[in-house]
Order: structure tokens, then C-alpha cells, then sequence
């Protein structure tokens, strides 16, 4: 019920996203732990494959993958624990962890003693999506257990809160209801900044009421803008691509979050792949892996670690790109001048074609140095456009320099 209550509310706010022309200028980014998520925060994160069956093995295991394939030195550092990790809570009111995590402090531990993050998962409301305890009433108690677990992430998941805001209440004015939820956001934002650990802060609301335009101010360091994603090409690619728009409210310590990875779970193909891990970088978004990634194939663990790929992602200018007149051409400047440029074949029914990109759409007159960022090749100097065969599904991404 919460579930289907929550999805129509996305959708709205998915179609507001991709209508969304008329965005106002940026607040400034107040009140967030300054140096966290300068750039886009990278890890995993046990949703996706695990759900709400995750076990503290699991998170153990997905930490020692991240190391043992290389991940970790690509930038992969956030181990995250999504939902379905809490019990209820002890005499004194302190969130206990289920049967399935033991000893949090010592899950903790483990993860550091790595060179990892760890992140947990809570709601504003009294349940998760999942249906598990909330921190709705602890939030300074459960800021404090997670400090002193030595939680470095906190996704903050809106879910049973739409109740105590009373959003679908015909006599709620929305207005009230959103000043709720934004009160909601910031009491955890002063909870967290209280325990002097810095924890990142990751809103999940699932778009509701522009959040984007207000997130920065409840001290927001990522917020998601869409429902969640699935393994499939069209949930990712109504995602991603609809993101256009949004770029004015991103920037170094605070994000746009268009959702978790997929690459591995086994519902696209690599093309499709290549295409998530290719738009979300151009978008300057979290990268968090969540496939399982003790069993990781050669393909996933090369699209997950492409390292021009992510430099694209982690660039310290931190300029979201954007869409050009061509739908399927997307630009990001960076910061030593050059310019990832991304072309993508997005209609899936049709076969491989040659799409061209000319050079004025994405603002360069005259020649430039290009290197194709998935084949790891220069292709010389180009000068007024470049045409290329791109599959199905599919995308070609590169880098342009004067
Ligand atoms: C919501 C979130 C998901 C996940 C689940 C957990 O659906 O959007 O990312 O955290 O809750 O229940």
C-alpha cells in the first residue's frame, strides 16, 4: 500500500523532472559537513541484489571483493547497508540490529580496517519501505548509535513519514506537508552534524516537491530524483535520461542521485551496461554498485572499473553535464578544459547506426584531440564532426581537448 501510495507520487515527480525547464537558480548549499562528497560519492550498496535478506556476511563479503578486484583503488570506498538491518529498540529507546548483523561496531570495524565507509539506512517515518523500524521520535538517539558504530553514510528514506505528513490527506495543504518533510530532513541533518562524525547525507524522497531545489538547505549531500530504479533498459533509461534539467542544482558536496547501479544483476546487456555506467558519470552522479560483487564476471567488473569512465564521473570541477540540441548527445565540461562528450543510441528497436556528432553542439570550433573512452584509443584530431556506428542500446563516449 505505502509502496503504491509512494510510486504514483514518483512518477509525478519523475514527469516533473523531465519537463523541468524552468528551474530556479541553486540555494546555496547551507549547512552540510564541509568536505564531504566533493565529488560524487562512489561504493556499494546492498539493495538491489540483496534487498532486505542482506546479512552482515554479505556486507563483509561485498568489502572484500571491493578490494580484491580493484575496486577500492578505482574509487569504490562506500560499503552500504540499505534496508533491512533493524530490529526494534531496547529499553532506553536505542535502535537495535537484527539477528542478521550481530555486532554493528565490529561490522564497522571490519569495513575500515579495509579502507572502506560504512553506510546504514534509515526512515524520518516510524518503518522503512520495508516495513522495519524507522527513526521517526529517535533521530538524535539514532544519530548517536550510528557515530558510535562509526557509520560514515546515511541514506534517509522518506517512506512511512508521507503518513505523518498526511500528503494524500485532501484537507493537508501541500504546502504544510512539505515544510513536514523538509523539517524531517534537517532534524536528521542537525542529529548527524551533532555527533561531530562526518556522515554523508543522502535523501532519498523519490523527487517529491523538487527536492532538488531544497535539498542543499537540510544539508543534503546527494538526494535521489526519481523512484527506484529496476534491472531493466527502461526503467535505467527513463531514469537517466530524464534527468536533463537538473543540472544547475549540482555540484561539489551536493548531488543529484538518479538512483544505484545495476551493471551485473543480470537484466541488460553489456551495450545497456556501458550506457548506465556512461550516463550517470556524464551526470556527475553516485556511482554505487549493486550487484553482488562476490561473483562478478569479466564484463561487469570492466564496465564498473573503467577508469577514463569514472575520472569523467569524479571530475573535481564537478559540472553535471548536459543534453545538446541532438537528444542523443550529452556534454561535461571538465576541469582541465576538455569535455566528456557522450552519444548514445537510446532507441533499442533499432539496429547499430551511425549517429554523428558535430562538433559546434557541444560548443568546440575548430579541431580537437579525441579519445574514445570505451575502445581505450586516440582517434586523432577531428574537425567539424565525427561519425560513428553506436549498438543498440548502446553508447560511445569520449573526450575531447583542444
Ligand atoms: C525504497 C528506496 C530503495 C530502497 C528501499 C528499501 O524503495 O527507494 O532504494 O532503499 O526503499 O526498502
Amino acid at each position: 500500500m505505502l509502496k503504491s501510495v509512494r510510486r504514483s507520487i514518483s512518477f509525478q515527480s519523475l514527469v516533473v523532472v523531465t519537463t523541468s525547464l524552468i528551474a530556479l537558480a541553486c540555494p546555496a548549499a547551507r549547512g552540510q559537513q564541509s568536505g564531504l562528497a566533493s565529488t560524487p560519492p562512489m561504493g556499494w550498496n546492498s539493495w538491489n541484489h540483496f534487498a532486505e535478506k542482506v546479512t552482515d556476511a554479505d556486507v563483509r563479503s561485498a568489502a572484500d571483493a571491493i578490494v580484491a578486484t580493484g575496486m577500492r583503488d578505482a574509487g569504490y570506498v562506500y560499503v552500504n547497508i540499505d534496508d533491512g538491518w533493524e530490529a526494534g529498540r531496547d529499553a532506553e529507546g536505542n535502535i537495535k540490529a537484527n539477528s542478521k548483523f550481530p555486532d554493528m561496531k565490529a561490522l564497522s570495524h571490519y569495513v575500515h580496517s579495509k579502507g572502506l565507509k560504512l553506510g546504514i539506512y534509515s526512515s524520518p517515518g516510524a518503518k522503512t519501505c520495508a516495513g522495519f523500524e524507522g527513526s521517526y521520535g529517535h533521530e538524535e538517539q539514532d544519530a548517536r548509535s550510528y557515530a558510535a558504530w562509526g557509520v560514515d553514510y546515511l541514506k534517509y528514506d522518506l517512506c512511512s513519514y508521507m503518513g505523518v505528513m498526511k500528503l494524500h490527506d485532501p484537507g493537508q495543504a501541500p504546502e504544510t506537508a512539505n515544510e513536514m518533510m523538509k523539517g524531517a530532513y534537517k532534524k536528521m541533518h542537525e542529529a548527524l552534524v551533532s555527533t561531530h562524525r562526518p556522515i554523508l547525507y543522502s535523501l532519498c524522497q523519490y523527487g517529491v516537491a523538487s527536492v532538488w531545489e531544497w535539498a542543499p538547505e537540510v544539508g543534503a549531500n546527494t538526494w535521489r530524483t526519481t523512484d527506484d530504479i529496476s534491472d531493466s533498459y527502461r526503467s535505467m533509461a527513463l531514469i537517466g535520461f530524464s534527468q536533463a534539467g537538473l543540472e544547475k542544482f549540482a555540484g561539489p558536496g551536493h548531488w543529484n542521485d538518479p538512483d544505484m547501479l545495476e551493471i551485473g544483476n543480470g537484466g541488460m546487456n553489456a551495450d545497456q551496461y556501458r550506457t548506465q555506467m556512461s550516463l550517470w558519470s556524464m551526470l556527475a552522479a553516485p556511482l554505487l554498485a549493486g550487484n553482488d560483487l562476490s561473483k562478478m564476471d569479466e564484463p561487469t567488473s570492466s564496465i564498473l572499473m573503467n577508469k577514463e569512465v569514472i575520472a569523467v564521473d569524479q571530475d573535481k570541477l564537478g559540472v553535471q553535464g548536459t543534453r545538446v540540441g541532438p537528444p542523443q548527445i550529452w556534454v561535461k565540461p571538465l576541469s582541465d578544459g576538455a569535455k566528456a562528450v557522450a552519444i548514445f543510441n537510446y532507441v533499442t528497436d533499432d539496429e547499430a547506426e551511425p549517429l554523428t556528432l558535430r562538433l559546434k553542439d557541444v560548443g568546440i570550433n575548430g579541431p580537437v584531440h579525441a579519445r574514445d573512452l570505451w575502445a581505450h584509443k586516440d582517434l586523432g584530431v577531428l574537425r567539424d564532426s565525427y561519425t560513428v556506428t553506436v549498438p543498440q542500446g548502446g553508447v560511445v563516449m569520449l573526450r575531447l581537448w583542444p
